[in-house]
């Protein structure tokens, strides 16, 4: 017998509460779409928390017909002094120079988590949880940085337009190449 594939019912703004009550079933999302093994849910609830204090913090999901989370995105406002701000900044200091850096880390969001339960992929959830997340951010431009190699996340974000900012960069403690990605805002304006 086929399962059927999980159907979106409604998408959801979630606020700290919110996610604080959901949050071991949004990281098992996040294990699941990632392919994670399990144990890693444990280890990014103190970051995720953490995450949700931070300056601009907006998170949406999408819930199936039981209520059940199928999706789920979020950012805030990026700043000097976090991490991944810092480690991008490196990066583009080192490979474009000082004014690209200024410019493309001045005044941004930083999306940092969006993933769709597989069952769910490849029909469109992705995409609507990050308009819907992004569409009333109050910042000039949304950064974000992703593993590269062909992938859906790489497809996403360039249906919407994201263009290159670093590539095959490495983030200090991950030997893995990951592509930063940008773009303006609005999302429906020319970059
Ligand atoms: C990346 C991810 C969030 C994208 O979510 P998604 O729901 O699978 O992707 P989209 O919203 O882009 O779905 C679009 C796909 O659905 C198809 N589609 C079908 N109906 C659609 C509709 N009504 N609207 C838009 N797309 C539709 C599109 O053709 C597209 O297919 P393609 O990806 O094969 O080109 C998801 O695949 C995921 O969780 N991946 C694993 C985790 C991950 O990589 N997260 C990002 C880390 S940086």
């Amino acid at each position: 017998m086929t399962a059927v594939p999980p159907r979106v019912e409604r998408f959801v703004d979630l606020s700290q509460d919110d996610l604080r009550a959901r949050l071991p079933e949004a990281l098992s999302l996040y294990v699941t779409a990632m392919r994670y093994p399990a144990g890693t849910a444990e280890q990014r609830a103190p970051m995720w928390l953490a995450h949700m204090l931070r300056v601009g913090w907006r998170c949406v999901a999408a819930l199936d017909q039981n209520d059940t989370m199928i999706g789920i995105a979020y950012g805030y406002r990026g700043a000097a002094g976090q991490w991944w701000h810092e480690q991008v900044r490196r990066g583009v200091v080192e490979r474009t120079g000082v004014e690209a850096a200024n410019h493309w880390l001045d005044d941004y969001f930083e999306l940092t988590e969006v993933h769709v339960r597989p069952t769910a992929q490849g029909r469109g959830v992705g995409e609507a949880l990050l308009r819907r997340l992004l569409a009333r951010v109050p910042a000039g431009k949304v950064l974000l940085s992703t593993p590269e190699g062909p992938s859906r996340a790489w497809r996403l974000y360039h249906r919407l337009g994201f263009a290159d900012v670093l590539r095959d960069y490495r983030f200090t403690g991950d030997p893995r190449p990951f592509g930063v990605l940008g773009r303006t805002l609005p999302l429906d304006e020319e970059r």
